[in-house]
């Protein structure tokens, strides 16, 4: 076999074979094929597409380029939550407790944040002390202790995904539906949880533009998941404009706990409870509401024992940075739009994300929003406060806020998007 003739398979439109296909993801996980012959064939992918039958084995492939983690000693269900990535995404932090609170185990492997959207761990790593690398013997500890784990996937676990997907970060081809698909099921599957619930979002934040690929995404994604042997549902969610009212890693963290304290920006609270009750449902725990653990502060504990439990305070204030800055909203009437991709990437410029996966985080910095879609807003007032520790990259950063803000005249109808568009 030779990487020559399957690049040349591909892009002659041809159907790969399971031989070729495990032996291009093998020879690449050891180093045989070289980075730009996978990036060839990523972009043949890309532009050519694969059969139902190529995604799995892919997928497949890929699980078996590592080890495999196993929770069935635990005796508790387990759960998972996977987002396709948006800004302002901090779900994961109200949920992984909250599910925990309800009775069922979540071992949530998370990432960081590339580009625009933001990363859970990235998030995290704001509270003092609190600590994402963890071995599979601590992360089982603190699962069986806390009923949650929030962490960073350890090398073993699909390690041809790792390679693959720094090579298509830097080649143009991540947006490929059969490389996302294989990428985060490769991931989940090998995580070993027993239900997964995918949180598949939709607008100008995301990758999915548009519900038509956003439900071809979906579909692929639970499709991989049931056939092997994981309950997988996905939701298709809105993200078209920020999740909340903040985008940034501390202050995010601070939504997240305000969430878990019972109060919260709506949509935030919406989205967490209804991806807590597909979670159970989907792990198979009945009788449990998880708008319940919000109110008697059940979650909050859960929170509070895991963050302790990985080394962090969960009393320590969190960072602010050094410099803030308010943009005003520029009419008076009725706030249509606050587009979701340009407070994204105006975020990572304040210093929130990294454009290199090697460069570090600001935890202080981000972007904090004073008016929803469907808000009335007046002239002038505050509308986004820019929070930033490097402010020479303010007029940066606000130059990714040209067209962003929409406002029609007072008294206009408009209805904003549901959060949860279809599942
Ligand atoms: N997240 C992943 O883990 N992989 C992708 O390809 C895209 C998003």
């Amino acid at each position: 076999m030779d990487a020559i003739s399957v690049i040349r398979a591909k892009r002659d439109r041809g159907e790969l074979t399971d031989p070729q296909i495990d032996w291009v993801i093998d020879a690449y996980t050891r180093g045989e094929v070289a980075d730009e012959q996978m990036s060839a064939l990523a972009m043949a992918i890309l532009l050519n597409g694969m059969t139902p039958r190529e995604i799995s084995r892919w997928t497949d492939a890929m699980i078996r380029s590592g080890e495999r983690m196993d929770f069935t000693a635990l005796g508790v269900p387990t759960a998972d939550k996977h987002s396709t990535g948006g800004v302002g995404d901090k779900i994961t932090l109200p949920l992984a407790p909250l599910v925990a609170a309800c009775g069922a185990a979540v071992p949530q492997l998370s990432g960081r944040g590339l580009g625009h959207t933001g990363g859970t761990l990235d998030k995290l790593e704001s509270i003092p002390g609190w600590r994402a690398l963890l071995s599979n013997e601590e992360m089982l500890d603190v699962l069986r202790g806390c009923g949650a784990v929030i962490c960073a996937a350890g090398d073993g676990l699909a390690p041809a995904d790792k390679k693959l997907y720094a090579l298509r970060d830097v080649t143009g081809t991540v947006e490929a539906i059969p490389l996302i698909a294989s990428s985060i099921m490769s991931k989940k599957i090998a995580e070993g949880t027993g239900a997964l619930v995918l949180d598949v979002k939709v607008g100008s934040g995301a990758f999915m533009k548009n519900l038509d690929d956003a439900r071809e995404l979906a579909r692929t994604m639970v499709g991989l998941g049931r056939s092997a042997g994981v309950a997988t549902v996905a939701l298709l969610t809105d993200m078209s404009t920020p999740l909340g009212l903040t985008a940034g890693n501390a202050l995010e963290v601070r939504e997240s706990v305000e969430v878990l304290a019972g109060g919260g920006p709506a949509d935030v609270v919406e989205l967490t409870l209804a991806l807590a009750r597909e979670m159970l449902t989907a792990a198979g725990v009945r009788g449990k509401d998880p708008a319940d653990a919000l109110r008697d502060g059940s979650a909050m504990d859960h929170w509070r024992r895991m963050i302790t439990a990985q080394g962090g305070d969960p009393d320590a204030p969190l960072p602010v940075a050094r410099e803030r800055h308010v943009v005003p909203a520029p009419a008076t009437g009725v706030l249509t739009a606050l587009d979701a991709y340009a407070v994204g990437v105006t975020a990572w410029r304040l210093g929130a994300g990294r454009a290199r996966k090697e460069d570090p985080v600001q935890a202080g910095a981000g972007v904090e929003l004073h008016a929803k879609p469907g808000d009335h807003v007046t002239a002038g007032q505050p509308l986004l406060t820019l929070h930033t520790d490097t402010p020479e990259r303010l007029p940066y950063a606000l130059e990714a806020l040209t067209g962003a803000v929409t406002v029609a005249p007072a008294g206009t109808a408009f209805t904003p998007a549901p959060i949860v568009l279809d599942r």
